[in-house]
C-alpha cells in the first residue's frame, strides 16, 4: 500500500515532496523533525497504551516545530478505555482518567495544543477526528 500510495502521489503530483514508507510507528526510522504533517488514520486503537505513548512520541519527534498532526482515530466507545490501565504513572500522568478524553490529554501532555475535535459517523461508525500542532 506504501509504495502503491507513493507511486501514485509521483505520478499526480511530481512536485510533491511526499514520502511514503511502511514503518512501524512506535519506532519510526527518520531525523528528528523530518515532517511538516503526520496523518494517522485508524492506527491508535489498535496499540496498547505503551504502543500509544511510544507513537505519540514518535509523531512528535519527527515532526517539525510548528508541524501539525491529525488522527482520525478510534471508534467512541474505544479500547482506549480498556487499553489504558486505571491509575498508572506515566509520563502522561493521566492514564487513569481513561475515557474518551484520555488520548487528547495525552497528546496535550506531548506539547501538542489540540486545534480541533470533532466526533463524525460514516454509516455506524463513529469516529473522532482530531488536529493537533506542536
Ligand atoms: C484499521 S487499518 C487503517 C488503514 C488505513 N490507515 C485506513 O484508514 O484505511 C490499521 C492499519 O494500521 C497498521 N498498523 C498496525 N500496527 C501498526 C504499527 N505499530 N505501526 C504502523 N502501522 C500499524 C495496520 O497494518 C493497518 O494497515
Amino acid at each position: 500500500m506504501a509504495a502503491r500510495t507513493q507511486r501514485l502521489a509521483r505520478r499526480r503530483l511530481p512536485g510533491a515532496r511526499a514520502h511514503c514508507q511502511a514503518v512501524d510507528a512506535r519506532s519510526i526510522a527518520v531525523r528528528d523533525a523530518s515532517f511538516d504533517a503526520v496523518v494517522s488514520c485508524y492506527l491508535l486503537e489498535l496499540l496498547g497504551s505503551e504502543g500509544i505513548l511510544q507513537t505519540l512520541g514518535e509523531i512528535h519527534r519527527v515532526l517539525r516545530p510548528e508541524g501539525g498532526s491529525r488522527w482520525y482515530d478510534w471508534p467512541e466507545r474505544a479500547r482506549i478505555q480498556r487499553s489504558l490501565p486505571p491509575r498508572r504513572e506515566s509520563r502522561a500522568g493521566l492514564l487513569g482518567t481513561a475515557g474518551r478524553d484520555a488520548i487528547p490529554r495525552v497528546i496535550r501532555d506531548y506539547d501538542f495544543a489540540v486545534e480541533h475535535d470533532r466526533k463524525v459517523r460514516q454509516g455506524f461508525y463513529p469516529s473522532r477526528v482530531l488536529i493537533a500542532r506542536k
